[in-house]
């Protein structure tokens, strides 16, 4: 068998798959590869499967590139928006992700997201190290509680369930959420659903986003919804870049919509929206969520194991549903 590592991964993946007796390239480039480059890699060899970044766009003219042999694309990631499922469907290739692995670091990114906004420790820590301190002041860098504030969730899967938990356990946070499907196990934490998407807006002193990106959730923070959220309130996004209208996202920052916003994923990465990393009330972290080394080498192990478990006729734990019934 014949495997693509798109890119770098922790090696413990790629042993996995060379234990396996299987022939494994692994991509050298630095950067996410272009389209281009993607697609005359995979002309190179006969794929029999396929492990990809989440940067990589996996779609009918891949596979054709790819040619008949190929049965899987693993992404290395939760998020699979960068897959086309009916393309895929339609050839008979399974797809799978590293569904469940990295939800709690991302929910702790989340959490840190939230308290450098409300502490403004990342402002206050340029301030220090730019010999700007003179002495105590009382003043100074006065921040928000965390504390008994009201968060609210937009999408609940584990990721969002996640967050929550540590949220109330640890902060006494009151927990309001909308998701498409009701979440009873965040409901038995005490997490309360809202009918509508706009009620969370309004209500809450920091909204947080964990949805994936469909065209469905695409642009779903815009310009009105942005001026839903209360003046004082902070926007938190660990999902996907586009869910948020960025440009509206910094104009509603500029204006004083809302308070702040705390950002792991923009809406064309890793280019920003014109403005953003000059405003001092946003927090900014290049797409680093899930960046623990166990979660990354979990992630590894799991994108390996999808592609060892189609290759041997069994269904693999990460299995995308790319037909909807
Ligand atoms: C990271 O963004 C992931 O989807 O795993
Ligand atoms: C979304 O990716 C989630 O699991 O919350």
């Amino acid at each position: 068998m014949n495997i693509y590592v798109t890119r770098q991964i922790p090696h413990i993946g790629i042993d996995m798959l060379k234990a396996k007796g299987y022939t494994v390239v692994v991509g050298d480039d630095r950067e996410p590869p272009s389209r281009k480059r993607l697609k005359k890699m995979v002309s190179k060899n006969k794929y029999d499967g396929v492990l990809t970044l989440l940067t990589d766009h996996i779609d009918a003219e891949f596979f054709d590139v790819a040619g008949p042999q190929l049965k899987v694309v693993s992404n290395y990631a939760v998020g699979y928006d960068n897959f086309n499922l009916k393309d895929a469907a339609d050839r008979g290739i399974t797809l799978t992700n590293t569904v469940g692995i990295s939800s709690d670091c991302v929910a702790e990114h989340t959490v840190a997201l939230m308290l450098a906004l409300t502490t403004r420790i990342v402002e206050a820590d340029s301030f220090v190290k730019r010999g700007k301190y003179k002495g105590w002041d009382p003043m100074i860098f006065i921040g928000t509680d965390l504390c008994g504030k009201t968060i609210g969730l937009i999408g609940a899967g584990h990721i969002g369930a996640r967050a929550a938990m540590h949220l109330v356990k640890g902060f006494e946070a009151k927990v309001v959420y909308y998701d498409i499907k009701r979440n009873a196990d965040l409901e038995a934490q005490g997490a309360q659903f809202v009918e509508k998407l706009e009620d969370v807006l309004v209500q809450s002193d920091i909204v947080s986003l964990h949805v994936p990106l469909l065209p469905s959730t695409h642009h779903l923070m815009n310009e009105e919804r942005l001026k839903m959220m209360k003046p004082t309130a902070f926007l938190i996004n660990t999902s996907r870049g586009p869910v948020v209208d960025e440009k509206a996202l910094v104009a509603a920052l500029q204006k004083g919509t809302i308070k702040g916003a705390g950002l792991d994923v923009y809406e064309d990465e890793p280019n920003l929206a014109r403005g953003l990393a000059k405003l001092p009330n946003v927090v900014l972290t290049p797409h680093i969520a899930s960046a623990r080394e166990s979660a990354r080498d979990q992630m590894a192990v799991m994108a390996a194991q999808n592609i060892i478990d189609v290759l041997e006729g069994n269904e693999p734990k990460g299995k995308i549903k790319t037909v909807i019934s």
